[in-house]
C-alpha cells in the first residue's frame, strides 16, 4: 500500500496541522466577527484542510466547491486555466475566502480570485494550507498561510501525485 513507500519521510504530521486549523480557524473568525463568510474550497487538494478549517470557524458560514484545471507543460501549470466545476451559491454582496491546498506558481489561484472578484462579492480573501513561495509567477498571495513549504514534490493531506496518496494523513513528499 502506498502507505508504506513513503514511511519516514513526514514533513507535517496531522497534529501539527490540525493545530493549524485552530490557530487559523481563530484569527478569520476575529477578523470577521460578526460577519457572515463563504468558504470556496478548491477540488480536489483542499477537501481534507478545508474539512478541519471550517470546524474551527465560529462564524455563520455557507461553503461551495470549485475545480478548476490549468494546462501546461509537464507538471508546471500555466495561465490557461478552465472551470470544470463552478460554484452554485451567489456570492454577491458577500465576504469570500478561498481555501487552497497549496499556492506554487499562484496561476490557478489568480485566476480563481480575479472570476471571483468578477461576481461582485463583498471582498475575496484566500487562506492555504501550504505555500511554496519560491516557484511564484503570479501576482497573488494568501492572507492566510499554514505553512511554508521549499520546492518539494508534496503528497498527503488532500494533495496527490497522479491521483494517488490524497488520503495519507499526514503531509510527505515525493523522491525523485
Ligand atoms: P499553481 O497554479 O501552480 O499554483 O498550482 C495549482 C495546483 O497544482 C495546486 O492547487 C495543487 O492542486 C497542484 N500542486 C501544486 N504543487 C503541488 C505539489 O507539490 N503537490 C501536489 N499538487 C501540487
Ligand atoms: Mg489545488
Amino acid at each position: 500500500m502506498a502507505k508504506d513507500e513513503i514511511k519516514g519521510k513526514i514533513l507535517l504530521t496531522q497534529e501539527q496541522i490540525l493545530d493549524k486549523a485552530e490557530e487559523l480557524g481563530k484569527q478569520i473568525s476575529e477578523d470577521y466577527a460578526g460577519e457572515t463568510l463563504v468558504l470556496i474550497g478548491t477540488l480536489k487538494g483542499a477537501v481534507m484542510w478545508m474539512a478541519d478549517l471550517m470546524k474551527q470557524i465560529s462564524l455563520d458560514t455557507e461553503i461551495d466547491f470549485v475545480s478548476a484545471s490549468s494546462y501546461g507543460s509537464g507538471t508546471v501549470s500555466s495561465g490557461n486555466v478552465v472551470i470544470k466545476k463552478d460554484i452554485d451559491i451567489d456570492i454577491e454582496n458577500k465576504h469570500v475566502m478561498i481555501i487552497e491546498d497549496i499556492i506554487d506558481t499562484g496561476n490557478t489561484l489568480k485566476y480563481l480570485k480575479d472570476y471571483f472578484l468578477a461576481k461582485h462579492p463583498k471582498s475575496v480573501k484566500i487562506c492555504t494550507l501550504l505555500d511554496k513561495p519560491s516557484r511564484r509567477a503570479a501576482d497573488v498571495r494568501a492572507d492566510y498561510i499554514g505553512f511554508t513549504v521549499d520546492d518539494l514534490f508534496i503528497i498527503g493531506y488532500g494533495l496527490d501525485y497522479d491521483q494517488k496518496y490524497r488520503n495519507l494523513p499526514y503531509i510527505s513528499y515525493l523522491d525523485d
